[in-house]
């Protein structure tokens, strides 16, 4: 479909506490504001309605706050994120162009669009025998991924077959000479999210049920699951190289040059890209791949059951809060002051002054405990709500210390991933390459990321795993 990009941007100043997130489009509020007038009144389509959902902050699943912890700065943040509409190639570069523009241009990119801070850089997509895991959308790639992935159509079709003929047999009681089928149903539910997130209007959402689009919206998670998620065994090997570029720029951290080099990581990445592409990534990093069954049972919600709908809650795989439009997965690194005074006791000790309240002196004396010291993490966040990484959540806000994360995805994340060239099955072609190197590599493909724990220098040769 549409073409890949990927925006590297400039420089972005964040202030003490500046939490560096970029708000989307979020018309939950109107949404909710509507639904309250109409039957469905406390269930909301299009919080169910899966890719064709529009954004809205999904909920925080795994009960962390969506907030930046006490105590933490996110001083560099990389987005992997679906682009915001069906779209040829020209209408993604257009938007990741205008996005920089109006982010980072100082409100004065009319006047003066060489004023933006950031870079854009375009990828081919669907780059079959050309980039390999050197792009964000590597599976076109991966000989291997296409086989297994036709789970996804096979599996949620299996599924509609169950329920699509009983919402027509429902529909077709209120209509006179016009006989709906199965095959109607589909699409028919598609124009719901479709027409929200044109022009807002959920007049056409009104005519199913909430039951009706639980089953649509299951349809979607098994697609999904199957297809690109943890229920395909190559789509961790897709995502993993993203992951692992993006923990080597975090190790050498915003603005800082690298050993030896003259790459300077910028403080923001942002990869705009399609749906399929974002669960390899899920997989990847080990999220919402639990094992959680209902209290009591002994059977495992694990892979997804195809002829039955899962409604244990405490299921993380929701499709809706992944690949909605403009869904995203944000890796944050977050410099944290460990054991330093909390804004309570500073404000005990005078250091924190109220309006017209005298306060106290700070005290020279213990001024060294109360700053503690600087310790940086990562956090992940889908679609905002924050995710413990399985293995690794001892830092604030379950975050996982950064020299932890890079352990973790140099070694057993990798492990389980698997190599890009074997598992793909690309053993001797020619150009082949495990390692997505644009992100730090100049155009001359001159590595440049050098002194990083476990980065290769160059593409890994053809016939080494
Ligand atoms: C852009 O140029 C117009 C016309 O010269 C001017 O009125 C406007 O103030 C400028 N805007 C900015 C943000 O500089
Ligand atoms: C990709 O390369 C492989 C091995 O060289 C070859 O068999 C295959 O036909 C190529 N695919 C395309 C679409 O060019
Ligand atoms: C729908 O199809 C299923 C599976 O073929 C069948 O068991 C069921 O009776 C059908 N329901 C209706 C309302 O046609
Ligand atoms: C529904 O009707 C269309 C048009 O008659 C037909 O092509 C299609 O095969 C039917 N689908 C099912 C599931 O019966
Ligand atoms: C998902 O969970 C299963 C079962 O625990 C495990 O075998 C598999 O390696 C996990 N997948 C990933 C990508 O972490
Ligand atoms: C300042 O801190 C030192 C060391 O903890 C302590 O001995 C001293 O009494 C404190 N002074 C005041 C005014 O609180
Ligand atoms: C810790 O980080 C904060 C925020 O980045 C910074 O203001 C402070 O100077 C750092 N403290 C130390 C001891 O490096
Ligand atoms: C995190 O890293 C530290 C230092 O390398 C190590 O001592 C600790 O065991 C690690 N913790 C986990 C959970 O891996
Ligand atoms: C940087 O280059 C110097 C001199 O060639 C070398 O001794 C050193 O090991 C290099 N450092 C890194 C991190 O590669």
């Amino acid at each position: 479909m549409a073409a890949l990009l990927l925006v590297s941007l400039g420089a972005i100043i964040l202030t003490a506490n500046a939490q560096m997130d970029l708000v989307f489009d979020d018309r939950l509020a109107v949404a909710t504001a509507l639904m309250e007038t109409h039957p469905l009144a406390g269930f909301n389509p299009v919080h169910h309605s899966g890719p064709a959902s529009p954004y809205f902050r999904a909920p925080s699943q795994a009960g962390l706050s969506y907030d930046t912890p006490e105590g933490c700065v996110v001083d560099q943040a990389a987005y992997f994120v679906r682009h915001g509409t069906a779209a040829n190639q020209q209408r993604v570069v257009d938007t990741a162009t205008y996005f920089v523009r109006g982010y980072l241009s100082q409100g004065n990119y009319i006047n003066n669009t060489n004023l933006n801070r950031g870079t854009v850089i375009t990828l081919p997509d669907s780059a079959v025998n050309t980039t390999f895991a050197d792009s964000v959308t590597p599976s076109s790639s991966c000989p291997a991924y296409g086989p297994p992935s036709q789970l996804g159509s096979t599996n949620s079709n299996l599924w509609r077959s169950t329920f699509q003929n009983r919402t027509a047999a429902r529909l077709n009681t209120f209509l006179d000479g016009l006989v709906l089928n199965a095959t109607d149903i589909g699409v028919m539910q598609d124009l719901c999210g479709f027409e929200f997130s044109i022009n807002g209007d959920t007049t056409w959402c009104k005519v199913f049920e909430p039951e009706e689009w639980r089953d649509y919206e299951y349809a979607a998670d098994l697609n999904y699951y199957w297809g690109s998620g943890p229920g395909n065994p190559l789509s961790a090997t897709n995502g993993w190289p993203w992951v692992k570029a993006i923990s080597d720029l975090f190790v050498v951290g915003p603005g800082k040059t690298v050993a030896n080099g003259t790459l300077t990581p910028p403080p923001l990445i942002v990869a705009m890209t399609h749906d399929n592409n974002m669960p390899p990534v899920l997989a990847a990093l080990g999220l919402w791949n639990s094992t959680t069954t209902f209290p009591g049972e002994t059977e495992t919600n694990y892979p997804l059951p195809v002829t039955r709908r899962i409604t244990d809650p405490t299921r993380f795989f929701h499709s809706t809060y992944l690949v909605s439009f403009l869904g995203h997965i944000a890796l944050e690194r977050m410099t944290c002051t460990i054991d330093g005074t909390t804004l309570q006791q500073r404000q005990q000790q005078g250091i924190v002054h109220k309006a017209n309240i005298f306060g106290g002196t700070f005290n020279i004396t213990n001024s060294k405990a109360f700053q503690g010291t600087n310790h940086t993490f990562v956090r992940v966040r889908v679609n905002d709500a924050p995710f413990p990484f399985p293995v690794c959540d001892s830092g604030p806000g379950s975050s996982c210390p950064l020299e932890n994360f890079t352990s973790l995805v140099n070694g057993q994340m990798k492990e389980v991933c698997g190599d890009f060239v074997e598992r793909c099955g690309l053993q001797g072609v020619k150009g082949a390459t495990s390692v997505m190197s644009f992100l730090t590599t100049a155009g001359d493909g001159e590595s440049q990321l050098i002194g990083v724990e476990g980065t290769p220098k160059g593409p890994a040769s053809p016939d080494s795993p």
